[in-house]
């Protein structure tokens, strides 16, 4: 395949920015586009078909501005519409839960696997569908913490207050004998830091970010050797100077121009 054309990423927000850095230090070469439906966020407390229904129309969107792939670096997008969106679209479309699942089945030694998740992901229960598709004798404990996706949105993502909260989410979970926890949603790796001092030596901690840029290359052709990034061009139907200020802030070495699409009748709309 000829080599043209951004790679597109999707998110509520300011989470698939955590897909979009593993990205970025793999190809800095690439030319990347990221969108976030912000005015929508959270997606965690949205049914599935509002979800899925959003993120279609933001598929028209990557086509018309000639993205190659598309990356829905949301947990909850992809358990809405990643089926649906390999479908119709002309380009591939890959999602964050699966290159996770793999990861996390290779990981455990005793076959307990934690996700943390928001409430949406785990209604959907894509995560102990696909592990349990790998091997049907994973146990898989999920919890939706949805504060921590709240937190991560206006920028929180260390001290001793997101330490706490962190605690309430991990706890019970470790302390049903898992040996592996996924991050599945994209805003929690922005708080990476503190999930390791949480989790210790306690468990294997699975970041899809990391998986997915570990992998892109077996889906589609990369840009690939060193090279100086160019500035991201970023979308959001949220407050653009807000999202940038936030984006800055949590991923300060990824220069990026923001600008804003808006919502009309489920159609997005942008200045040309
Ligand atoms: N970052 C998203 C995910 O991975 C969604 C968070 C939200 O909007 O609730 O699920």
């Amino acid at each position: 395949m000829a080599v043209t054309g951004p790679i597109a990423l999707f998110d509520s927000g300011e989470g698939g920015l955590t897909v979009l850095r593993h990205l970025v230090e793999r190809f800095p070469r690439e030319r990347f586009l990221y969108a976030a439906d912000s005015s929508h966020f959270p997606y965690g407390e949205k049914s599935l078909s509002d979800v899925s229904r959003w993120f279609m129309a933001f598929l028209d969107f990557f086509t018309e501005q000639g993205a190659r792939a598309v990356v829905i670096a949301c947990n909850t997008a992809t358990a809405a519409a990643l089926t649906q969106a390999q479908t119709v679209s002309p380009v591939p479309v890959i999602g964050v839960i699966r290159a996770a699942v793999v990861q996390a089945a290779a990981l455990t030694r005793n076959r307990r696997i934690g996700v943390l998740s928001t409430e949406a992901t785990f209604r959907a229960a894509l995560y102990p569908q696909e592990l349990h598709a790998i091997d049907p004798r994973l146990q898989v404990v999920s919890k939706p913490c949805p504060i921590l996706v709240a937190m991560v949105e206006n920028g929180d993502i260390d001290g001793t207050h997101v330490e706490d909260r962190v605690h309430q989410c991990v706890d019970p979970v470790l302390g049903q004998g898992v040996d592996t926890l996924v991050l599945g949603c994209t805003h929690f790796p922005h708080m990476r830091a503190v999930f390791n001092r949480v989790v210790g030596d306690r468990a294997h901690i699975v970041d899809p970010g990391e998986e997915i840029a570990r992998h892109l290359t077996s889906e589609i052709a990369m840009v690939s050797g060193p090279g100086i990034l160019t500035p991201i061009s970023a979308w959001t139907t949220g407050d653009a100077a807000r999202f940038s200020t936030i984006a800055t802030k949590l991923c300060p070495y990824i220069p990026m121009v923001t600008r804003r699409l808006s919502w009309h009748n489920d159609c997005l709309t942008y200045p040309g």
